[in-house]
């Protein structure tokens, strides 16, 4: 696929993955715009007048960072397919087969053991495949990826009145000395020593100081005596806010400081207008836990590469 192909690429998109409806922005953002994009792991099918028949973008780090400095060791020996769809038709299992096998070729190709989709933790619009999706599912499973974890995504109506009572109550029950704040850049030696023993590389890539120069509303820290134990991350939105990541340190963790953060950067977006909020590829149980539910359900598949001697 080449730039130029976004315009039609993106009405094949749009036509067949409905719950995910892109724009240009978008997709250039998180499929070209991805530092370990490279050109030959996204490609489009084609059909005689040149009508796009389906894509598959997979994405890969040559090293173990990556070049978005946010790659893990356990993730290195996959290659992951962020996106793949086939328009409907006689043509669909043919095109399937040509674009997995496209996906397939680069990954092997770049020593990977493993196709995933996707729980990908650079950009990504999907964290699997939306089980909505059957026929895009069964396509990929007759091809022999196998399902092997679902992914939730929850969310929350805002306007209960009730969120309010449960922010007090535990404010109420942590005492005074635990505070919220928002992101200033004087709490960066506290930040330092967090990121360093939350050790998620997947949110604090490495490099991301930058990311912490400004003062910013938006990303909410837990204080207990001026050291940072908890962080949470809100984006407000009409109708609906997005939530996350959230992190609490494992050694305070179960004392209700997620709870806290969570229901903090729910009032807030409540109070910038948002109806509702949204959290995807989420820890389901804690969300449950602050009246939060399920809507949307993600299948992670996974193909074995054969290594290319074993291929030939
Ligand atoms: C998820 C996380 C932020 C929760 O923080 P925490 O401070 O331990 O949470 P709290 O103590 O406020 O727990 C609040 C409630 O959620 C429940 N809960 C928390 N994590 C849970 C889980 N994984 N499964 C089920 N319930 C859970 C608690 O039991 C508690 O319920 P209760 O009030 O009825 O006792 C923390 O475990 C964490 O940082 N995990 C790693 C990162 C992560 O998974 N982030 C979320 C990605 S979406």
């Amino acid at each position: 696929m080449t730039p130029d192909d976004l315009p039609r690429v993106l009405v094949a998109w749009n036509q067949v993955l409905v719950h995910d409806q892109l724009t240009e922005d978008r997709f250039r953002h998180v499929m070209l715009g991805d530092p370990n994009y490279e050109p030959e792991g996204v490609v489009i099918a084609e059909g005689p007048h040149r009508e796009v028949l389906g894509l598959s973008a997979s994405v890969l780090r040559r090293d173990v960072l990556g070049k978005d400095g946010g790659g893990t060791e356990w993730q290195f020996r996959r290659g992951f397919l962020k996106a793949f769809f086939v328009t409907e038709g006689e043509h669909a299992g043919e095109a399937a087969d040509a674009l997995l096998a496209a996906a397939e070729a680069y990954c092997r190709q770049a020593g990977k053991q493993e196709l995933t989709v996707t729980i990908y933790t650079g950009p990504y619009v999907f964290p699997g495949v939306d089980l909505r999706y059957d026929r895009i599912y069964r396509l990929l499973v007759a091809r022999g990826c196998r399902d092997v974890q679902t992914i939730e995504s929850v969310a929350v109506d805002l306007r209960d009145p009730a969120h309010e009572a449960r922010l007090a109550a535990v404010q109420r029950r942590l005492g005074p000395e635990v505070e919220v704040l928002t992101w200033h850049p004087k709490l960066l030696p506290q930040m330092t020593k967090f990121v360093a023993e939350g050790d998620m590389r997947e949110w604090f890539p490495v490099g991301c100081e930058y990311r912490y120069a400004e003062p910013n509303e938006l990303t909410l820290i837990l204080q207990r005596d001026g050291e940072i134990l908890g962080w949470a991350r809100y984006h407000p939105g009409r109708p609906r806010a997005g939530f996350g990541p959230i992190l609490v340190l494992e050694r305070e963790r179960s004392k209700g400081y997620g709870l806290r953060l969570l229901l903090e950067c729910m009032i807030r977006s409540r109070d910038a207008g948002s109806e509702s909020m949204y959290a995807g590829w989420a820890n389901t149980g804690f969300y449950i836990a602050a009246g939060w539910h399920i809507i949307e359900r993600h299948a992670v598949l996974k193909k074995d590469l054969p290594a290319m001697e074993e291929a030939r």
